[in-house]
Formats: C-alpha cells, structure tokens, sequence
C-alpha cells in the first residue's frame, strides 16, 4: 500500500512516471518498490475509478488500523500531501472574520477526533482541519441556511470535512461517496468520533455499486461538496458527477486543481455547471501546494 501512496505523492501534477529508489522522498517509509504506474487502464472494473485509485483500493486495508487511525498508511499519506499548509484561519477572516472566529471558538469547544488537533484543543491555522473550516466559512458566507441543507460529499478522504460538518451541525443530513475502501475507512472514522445518533443517519455510498449510484440519481442535495476529488477522478467520473450534479444539487462547492493530467479541468466542470448555476470561480490561494494553480467554485442553481 505504502508503495502506491508514495507513487501518488510524486504524481500530485497527473503526470505519471516512475519512482525509483533515488526519487523517494520519504525516507521513513523504507519499505517500498518501483512501481509504473504508465500504461494502458486495467480493463476490470468501473471505468469512474482510475488504476491509480484502483490501486490504492486494492492495498488499501481498513483494518490495519492498530497504531492508531493518525498512523494509517492512507492518513498519512494524506497528511504527507498536505505538509506545508497556507494559513487557513487567515483566509476564513478575509472571507468573514465574524463567521470564521465564531466557527474556529465552535470548533475548539466542540470537535473531536481530528488527526492534526493539538492537546491544547487550538486548531492549528496551517492544518487540514483549518482548511476544512476555511471552506465552511466560504460555505457559510455565500448559503447562510447550511445548516438546513443536505449535502452530498463525492470523494472526501478519510471524512475530516464530513466530521467537522456533522460535529458543528452544519448541514441537514450526509451522504458520502468514494471508492470502496476509502468508504469504508470514513464510515469507521466517523463512527469513532461522531455522535451515535449523527453518525447513523450518514448514508456512504461506493463508486463501484451501480445500484447506490442509481439511487443517487434519484435524490435531491442540497449541496454538494468536493475537493480535490472530482478534478482528479477519471472523465466518466467527473461527467457522472456533474450530470448528478446538474439535474439533482441546489448548491455546489468544488475544489480543486485547474489542470490536472493534461486537461483544463476547472474550464471543464465551470462550463458543465453555467448551464444550471450561477457560478463564482476564484483562484485558491496556495502557493506553497505542489498542485499548480487552484480554483474554488461556489455555484447556486439560478
Ligand atoms: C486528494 S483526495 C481529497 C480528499 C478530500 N476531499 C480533501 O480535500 O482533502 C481525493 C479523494 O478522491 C477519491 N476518489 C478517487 N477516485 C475516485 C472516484 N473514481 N470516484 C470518487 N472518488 C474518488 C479518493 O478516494 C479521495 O477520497
């Protein structure tokens, strides 16, 4: 597993090479091998799941959490992505310093659980919490009636954005959608530091299920959130994604990497939704990211 995530640190830009020994960049990890991951997609399987992704799944074990959820090999991996983090709780007060204090005060008084908290329960402005709540005050700031809404996650990690939501109560409902161990790994953590009777009524649902996606189709959100998810996944992702999107979302907020793999996938999804929404794209600021130049689209359906 180590191996694939580590192959997936070095093609943070969709540019696939190979890792050879020389190239690793972390040495803790010292258990690894080259692996390519050039090369024709795997025939098997859902073609909305990439063969890295795939990858990642198939080594991928929800189990192997003994050490802890923070020394799982895919939350690391996670945290190792995000080593150098802009200030966070910087932006959220540029956004709106009342809604960004009053989420940053909520989130020191009542969140639990989070991988990157610090004992003294300060949340740490360059941290992926700080992030999420960074995009909460976005989120605040433009659809005052969050807390009334349903939102739909497509692709969420290992769920510290829908923890966060859930723990400051601010959506109506939640669902998630990723691939299938991901899944699982974000149904436990929630189940580890959510609620009971909150963490019952999140629904998760897997890319690779036909009939959970069909389901999908059949409902209406009220906001659906991704980051850094949809502007990676494969095109018959993205276009599933944006179809559901278009047909059943009252909001969406979409984070991600203006280009990925070749293609301009911020040109893309902004011109999928300006036939339903009103869309605001505005450049993320993070300059220290690996990933190029980053976009936020906040859109509202006219
Ligand atoms: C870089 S992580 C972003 C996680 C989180 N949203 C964040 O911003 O920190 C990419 C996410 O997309 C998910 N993903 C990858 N391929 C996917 C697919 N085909 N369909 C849905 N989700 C996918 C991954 O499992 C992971 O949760």
């Amino acid at each position: 597993m180590i191996t694939v995530l580590q192959e997936m640190l070095l093609h943070l830009d969709g540019t696939p090479r190979v890792l050879s020994l020389n190239d690793d960049p972390l040495a803790e990890w010292s258990s690894h091998r080259a692996v390519s991951v050039d090369g024709p997609e795997d025939s098997s399987g859902t073609d909305r799941v990439d063969r890295q992704w795939r990858q990642v799944q198939d080594e991928l074990d929800p189990d192997a959490m003994e050490d802890g959820f923070e020394n799982h090999a895919y939350v690391r991996w996670f945290f190792l992505n995000n080593r150098v983090m802009p200030d966070f709780v910087g932006m959220a007060h540029e956004v709106d310093p009342h809604i960004a204090s009053g989420l940053v005060e909520r989130y020191e008084s009542r969140c639990r659980g989070g991988v990157d908290d610090h004992a003294d329960r300060k949340l740490d402005p360059r941290s992926k919490s700080a992030q999420h709540v960074y995009y909460l005050t976005r989120l605040v700031s433009q659809l005052p009636d969050l807390p009334r809404r349903h939102v739909l996650e497509i692709g969420g990690g290992f769920g510290n954005f829908a923890r966060i939501a859930l723990q400051l109560s601010m959506c109506a409902g939640y669902d998630a959608l990723d691939i299938r161990n991901v899944i699982e790994l974000q149904r436990r953590y929630l189940e580890s530091c959510v609620e009971p009777a909150v963490f019952d009524e999140v629904r998760f649902h897997t890319v690779e299920d036909e009939d959970a996606m069909a389901g999908l189709r059949e409902r209406r959100f009220g906001l659906v959130v991704s980051t850094f998810a949809l502007t990676e996944t494969p095109p018959a992702m993205r276009d599933w994604s944006l179809q559901l999107i278009n047909g059943r979302a009252d909001a969406v907020f979409i984070a991600g990497q203006e280009s990925f793999g070749g293609e301009s996938v911020g040109d893309q999804i902004t011109s999928a939704l300006e036939a339903s929404f009103d869309v605001a794209r505005t450049p993320m600021r993070w300059e220290s990211s690996n990933l190029g130049p980053c976009f936020e689209i906040l859109a509202r359906r006219r």
